[in-house]
Protein backbone atom coordinates (compact mmCIF):
# COMPACT_ATOMS: atom_id res chain seq x y z
CA UNK A 1 0.00 0.00 0.00
CA UNK A 2 1.58 3.22 -0.78
CA UNK A 3 2.60 5.67 1.78
CA UNK A 4 2.78 9.41 2.64
CA UNK A 5 5.70 11.22 1.92
CA UNK A 6 7.57 12.77 4.53
CA UNK A 7 10.93 15.19 4.26
CA UNK A 8 12.70 16.70 7.24
CA UNK A 9 15.74 18.58 6.26
CA UNK A 10 18.19 20.60 8.85
CA UNK A 11 20.51 23.00 8.17
CA UNK A 12 23.24 23.38 11.00
CA UNK A 13 22.66 23.84 14.79
CA UNK A 14 24.72 26.58 16.40
CA UNK A 15 23.48 29.86 17.83
CA UNK A 16 22.32 31.62 14.77
CA UNK A 17 22.74 35.01 14.62
CA UNK A 18 19.60 37.17 14.33
CA UNK A 19 20.37 38.64 11.15
CA UNK A 20 21.31 35.33 9.43
CA UNK A 21 17.54 33.57 10.64
CA UNK A 22 16.07 34.56 7.68
CA UNK A 23 18.82 33.57 5.19
CA UNK A 24 18.32 29.76 7.19
CA UNK A 25 15.11 30.03 6.69
CA UNK A 26 15.13 30.70 3.07
CA UNK A 27 17.59 27.59 2.85
CA UNK A 28 15.51 25.13 4.13
CA UNK A 29 12.65 25.93 2.95
CA UNK A 30 14.09 25.72 -0.63
CA UNK A 31 15.77 22.09 0.40
CA UNK A 32 12.47 21.46 1.58
CA UNK A 33 10.93 22.52 -2.24
CA UNK A 34 13.86 20.51 -4.11
CA UNK A 35 12.86 17.69 -2.03
CA UNK A 36 9.01 17.20 -2.05
CA UNK A 37 8.96 18.01 -5.64
CA UNK A 38 10.67 14.47 -5.70
CA UNK A 39 8.81 12.88 -3.36
CA UNK A 40 5.28 14.19 -4.56
CA UNK A 41 6.31 12.72 -7.94
CA UNK A 42 6.65 9.46 -6.82
CA UNK A 43 10.49 9.42 -6.81
CA UNK A 44 12.44 7.81 -4.40
CA UNK A 45 13.51 8.98 -0.51
CA UNK A 46 17.28 8.50 -1.57
CA UNK A 47 16.30 11.23 -4.68
CA UNK A 48 14.21 13.45 -2.70
CA UNK A 49 17.38 13.40 0.19
CA UNK A 50 20.26 14.35 -3.06
CA UNK A 51 18.15 16.94 -3.98
CA UNK A 52 17.34 18.96 -0.79
CA UNK A 53 21.29 18.64 -0.04
CA UNK A 54 22.14 20.13 -3.20
CA UNK A 55 20.39 23.32 -2.39
CA UNK A 56 21.92 23.61 0.79
CA UNK A 57 25.47 22.99 -0.88
CA UNK A 58 24.40 25.37 -3.18
CA UNK A 59 23.15 27.85 -0.69
CA UNK A 60 26.24 30.20 0.74
CA UNK A 61 24.62 30.49 4.02
CA UNK A 62 25.67 26.80 5.34
CA UNK A 63 28.99 25.20 6.28
CA UNK A 64 28.07 22.76 3.07
CA UNK A 65 29.64 23.47 -0.33
CA UNK A 66 30.61 26.95 -1.22
CA UNK A 67 30.63 29.36 1.88
CA UNK A 68 31.93 26.31 4.12
CA UNK A 69 34.14 27.40 7.21
CA UNK A 70 37.55 27.18 6.14
CA UNK A 71 40.22 24.85 7.32
CA UNK A 72 43.56 25.71 9.13
CA UNK A 73 45.30 26.49 5.74
CA UNK A 74 42.26 28.76 4.48
CA UNK A 75 40.85 25.84 2.36
CA UNK A 76 37.09 24.44 1.93
CA UNK A 77 37.64 20.35 2.88
CA UNK A 78 34.07 19.04 3.18
CA UNK A 79 32.45 15.59 3.60
CA UNK A 80 29.23 13.97 2.71
CA UNK A 81 27.57 10.56 2.91
CA UNK A 82 24.09 9.25 1.59
CA UNK A 83 22.51 5.82 2.72
CA UNK A 84 19.46 3.90 1.50
CA UNK A 85 17.03 2.89 3.80
CA UNK A 86 15.83 -0.21 2.08
CA UNK A 87 19.05 -1.49 1.07
CA UNK A 88 21.50 -0.07 3.06
CA UNK A 89 23.75 0.95 -0.02
CA UNK A 90 25.75 3.76 1.52
CA UNK A 91 28.39 6.50 -0.63
CA UNK A 92 30.77 9.14 1.25
CA UNK A 93 33.37 11.18 0.60
CA UNK A 94 35.85 12.72 2.51
CA UNK A 95 38.21 15.54 2.63
CA UNK A 96 37.21 16.76 -1.18
CA UNK A 97 38.77 19.91 -2.06
CA UNK A 98 37.49 20.44 -5.89
CA UNK A 99 33.58 19.66 -5.88
CA UNK A 100 30.60 21.83 -5.46
CA UNK A 101 28.45 18.62 -4.26
CA UNK A 102 30.31 16.45 -2.47
CA UNK A 103 26.59 14.75 -1.99
CA UNK A 104 26.56 13.89 -5.88
CA UNK A 105 29.91 12.00 -5.39
CA UNK A 106 28.40 10.42 -2.47
CA UNK A 107 25.31 9.38 -4.29
CA UNK A 108 27.46 8.19 -7.54
CA UNK A 109 29.73 5.92 -5.07
CA UNK A 110 26.44 4.50 -3.35
CA UNK A 111 25.17 3.62 -6.70
CA UNK A 112 27.67 2.39 -9.08
CA UNK A 113 30.79 1.30 -6.96
CA UNK A 114 31.14 -1.85 -4.39
CA UNK A 115 32.97 0.33 -2.35
CA UNK A 116 31.12 2.92 0.24
CA UNK A 117 33.82 5.51 1.19
CA UNK A 118 36.31 7.47 -0.64
CA UNK A 119 38.69 10.50 0.14
CA UNK A 120 40.44 13.17 -1.10
CA UNK A 121 42.04 12.77 -4.39
CA UNK A 122 40.72 9.26 -4.98
CA UNK A 123 37.22 10.74 -4.16
CA UNK A 124 37.86 13.59 -6.73
CA UNK A 125 39.00 10.94 -9.70
CA UNK A 126 36.01 8.78 -8.77
CA UNK A 127 33.27 11.64 -8.96
CA UNK A 128 34.96 12.95 -12.36
CA UNK A 129 35.43 9.44 -13.85
CA UNK A 130 31.43 9.18 -12.81
CA UNK A 131 30.57 12.62 -14.51
CA UNK A 132 31.00 15.54 -12.26
CA UNK A 133 33.53 18.39 -12.84
CA UNK A 134 36.35 19.34 -10.44
CA UNK A 135 36.28 23.00 -9.55
CA UNK A 136 39.39 25.30 -8.21
CA UNK A 137 39.21 25.06 -4.34
CA UNK A 138 39.30 29.01 -4.27
CA UNK A 139 35.65 28.68 -6.18
CA UNK A 140 34.40 27.52 -3.12
CA UNK A 141 36.19 30.51 -0.55
CA UNK A 142 33.73 32.99 0.02
CA UNK A 143 34.66 36.49 1.35
CA UNK A 144 32.81 36.44 4.80
CA UNK A 145 34.39 33.09 5.34
CA UNK A 146 38.13 34.58 4.72
CA UNK A 147 37.25 36.93 7.40
CA UNK A 148 36.01 34.63 9.77
CA UNK A 149 39.05 32.74 9.72
CA UNK A 150 40.92 35.65 10.20
CA UNK A 151 38.82 36.91 13.27
CA UNK A 152 39.29 33.82 14.85
CA UNK A 153 42.95 32.34 14.53
CA UNK A 154 43.68 36.49 15.65
CA UNK A 155 41.68 35.23 18.88
CA UNK A 156 42.75 31.97 19.17
CA UNK A 157 46.42 33.30 18.79
CA UNK A 158 46.11 36.36 21.40
CA UNK A 159 44.28 34.36 24.01
CA UNK A 160 44.90 30.38 22.99
CA UNK A 161 41.99 27.85 24.54
CA UNK A 162 43.56 25.78 27.50
CA UNK A 163 41.84 22.73 26.02
CA UNK A 164 41.17 23.38 22.62
CA UNK A 165 37.61 23.01 22.95
CA UNK A 166 36.46 26.64 22.28
CA UNK A 167 37.21 26.11 18.50
CA UNK A 168 33.54 24.32 18.88
CA UNK A 169 32.15 26.84 20.77
CA UNK A 170 28.13 26.74 19.29
CA UNK A 171 28.43 30.32 18.69
CA UNK A 172 30.95 30.32 15.84
CA UNK A 173 30.64 26.90 14.51
CA UNK A 174 28.33 23.87 12.82
CA UNK A 175 26.36 24.34 9.83
CA UNK A 176 26.35 21.04 8.54
CA UNK A 177 23.41 20.29 6.38
CA UNK A 178 21.19 17.34 6.34
CA UNK A 179 17.66 15.92 5.23
CA UNK A 180 16.11 12.31 5.76
CA UNK A 181 12.76 11.45 3.28
CA UNK A 182 10.43 8.83 3.39
CA UNK A 183 8.91 7.90 -0.05
CA UNK A 184 5.46 6.20 -1.48
CA UNK A 185 6.83 3.03 -1.63
CA UNK A 186 7.52 3.25 2.08
CA UNK A 187 11.22 3.63 2.15
CA UNK A 188 13.48 5.80 4.11
CA UNK A 189 17.01 8.02 3.61
CA UNK A 190 19.18 10.53 4.72
CA UNK A 191 21.96 12.59 3.37
CA UNK A 192 24.45 14.96 5.18
CA UNK A 193 27.15 17.34 4.03
CA UNK A 194 29.47 19.90 5.56
CA UNK A 195 32.26 21.68 5.40
CA UNK A 196 33.36 20.93 8.71
CA UNK A 197 34.56 23.07 11.60
CA UNK A 198 36.22 26.18 11.81
CA UNK A 199 40.09 26.27 11.18
CA UNK A 200 39.80 22.53 11.81
CA UNK A 201 43.46 21.10 10.92
CA UNK A 202 44.16 19.91 7.17
CA UNK A 203 42.46 15.98 6.88
CA UNK A 204 40.53 16.52 9.79
CA UNK A 205 37.05 14.35 9.35
CA UNK A 206 34.09 15.08 11.25
CA UNK A 207 31.12 12.70 11.64
CA UNK A 208 28.93 13.95 8.80
CA UNK A 209 30.34 11.50 6.65
CA UNK A 210 30.95 8.25 8.31
CA UNK A 211 28.19 6.04 8.95
CA UNK A 212 26.03 5.59 11.94
CA UNK A 213 27.95 8.71 13.24
CA UNK A 214 26.10 12.18 11.45
CA UNK A 215 24.29 10.24 9.04
CA UNK A 216 22.52 6.67 9.03
CA UNK A 217 19.24 4.73 7.21
CA UNK A 218 17.57 1.49 7.62
CA UNK A 219 13.99 0.87 7.01
CA UNK A 220 13.79 -1.24 9.97
CA UNK A 221 14.91 1.53 12.22
CA UNK A 222 15.16 5.28 11.08
CA UNK A 223 16.79 7.71 8.57
CA UNK A 224 19.09 10.29 11.26
CA UNK A 225 21.13 13.00 10.15
CA UNK A 226 22.77 14.63 12.84
CA UNK A 227 24.74 18.31 12.76
CA UNK A 228 27.35 19.93 15.16
CA UNK A 229 30.16 19.29 17.23
CA UNK A 230 31.62 16.61 15.67
CA UNK A 231 34.37 14.48 17.60
CA UNK A 232 31.74 14.24 20.25
CA UNK A 233 29.05 12.56 17.67
CA UNK A 234 31.54 10.16 16.51
CA UNK A 235 32.45 8.65 19.43
CA UNK A 236 28.80 7.72 20.57
CA UNK A 237 28.08 6.79 16.83
CA UNK A 238 25.48 8.82 17.57
CA UNK A 239 23.16 8.20 14.21
CA UNK A 240 23.41 4.53 14.78
CA UNK A 241 22.55 4.91 18.83
CA UNK A 242 19.67 6.21 18.05
CA UNK A 243 18.15 4.41 15.24
CA UNK A 244 18.69 1.35 17.90
CA UNK A 245 16.36 3.61 19.85
CA UNK A 246 13.95 3.46 17.03
CA UNK A 247 13.99 -0.24 16.11
CA UNK A 248 13.62 -1.00 20.08
CA UNK A 249 9.77 0.43 19.41
CA UNK A 250 10.31 4.15 21.23
CA UNK A 251 9.41 7.02 19.12
CA UNK A 252 11.49 9.30 16.56
CA UNK A 253 10.37 12.40 18.70
CA UNK A 254 11.79 10.65 21.79
CA UNK A 255 14.62 8.89 20.20
CA UNK A 256 15.91 12.64 19.08
CA UNK A 257 15.28 13.91 22.52
CA UNK A 258 16.98 11.17 24.28
CA UNK A 259 20.14 11.40 21.49
CA UNK A 260 20.53 15.10 22.88
CA UNK A 261 20.57 14.37 26.35
CA UNK A 262 23.34 11.78 25.92
CA UNK A 263 25.69 13.64 23.70
CA UNK A 264 25.21 16.21 26.41
CA UNK A 265 25.54 14.28 29.59
CA UNK A 266 28.37 11.56 28.31
CA UNK A 267 30.20 14.00 26.33
CA UNK A 268 29.27 17.66 26.84
CA UNK A 269 28.36 17.50 23.01
CA UNK A 270 26.57 19.91 21.36
CA UNK A 271 24.42 19.57 18.01
CA UNK A 272 21.27 19.05 16.44
CA UNK A 273 19.28 16.05 15.12
CA UNK A 274 16.55 14.94 12.59
CA UNK A 275 14.88 11.24 12.73
CA UNK A 276 12.52 9.65 10.48
CA UNK A 277 11.32 5.96 10.76
CA UNK A 278 9.28 4.20 7.72
CA UNK A 279 6.19 4.98 9.44
CA UNK A 280 6.54 8.76 9.21
CA UNK A 281 7.10 9.35 12.13
CA UNK A 282 9.82 12.07 13.12
CA UNK A 283 12.05 13.95 15.51
CA UNK A 284 13.62 16.62 15.51
CA UNK A 285 15.68 18.06 18.67
CA UNK A 286 19.01 20.73 19.28
CA UNK A 287 20.77 21.26 22.33
CA UNK A 288 22.04 24.36 20.89
CA UNK A 289 20.74 28.15 21.32
CA UNK A 290 18.89 27.59 17.76
CA UNK A 291 18.85 24.66 14.73
CA UNK A 292 17.54 25.54 11.18
CA UNK A 293 15.04 23.04 10.33
CA UNK A 294 12.15 21.96 8.20
CA UNK A 295 9.67 19.27 7.41
CA UNK A 296 6.32 18.65 4.97
CA UNK A 297 4.04 16.08 5.05
CA UNK A 298 0.96 16.06 2.77
CA UNK A 299 -0.77 17.91 5.57
CA UNK A 300 1.74 20.02 7.03
CA UNK A 301 4.69 22.25 6.50
CA UNK A 302 6.84 24.60 8.72
CA UNK A 303 10.02 25.83 9.48
CA UNK A 304 11.93 27.44 12.26
CA UNK A 305 15.66 28.16 14.13
CA UNK A 306 13.91 26.82 17.47
CA UNK A 307 12.61 23.65 18.43
CA UNK A 308 11.09 23.21 21.58
CA UNK A 309 11.03 19.67 23.51
CA UNK A 310 8.43 17.49 22.62
N1 LIG B 1 29.37 17.97 12.23
C1 LIG B 1 30.31 18.49 11.36
C2 LIG B 1 31.69 18.25 11.74
O1 LIG B 1 32.02 18.22 12.92
O2 LIG B 1 32.49 18.08 10.86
Amino acid sequence: MPTDPVLVVHGGAWAIPDDMVDGHLHGVRNAIAAGWRVLESGGAALDAVEESVVIMEDDEIFDAGRGSFLNRDGKVQLDALIMDGATLRAGGVGCVERLRNPVRAARKILSESSHVYFVGAGAEQFAVEHGSELCRNEDLVIAREVERLREYQQKAAESPAKDGNDLFAPTISHDTVGAVALDRTGNIAAATSTGGTLSKAPGRLGDSSLIGCGCYADNLSAAVSTTGWGEPIMKLVLAKWTADRVAAGNLPEWAAQEAMNYLQQRLHGHGGIIVLNAQGQFGISHNTPRMAWAFKTIKKEEAGVERSAP
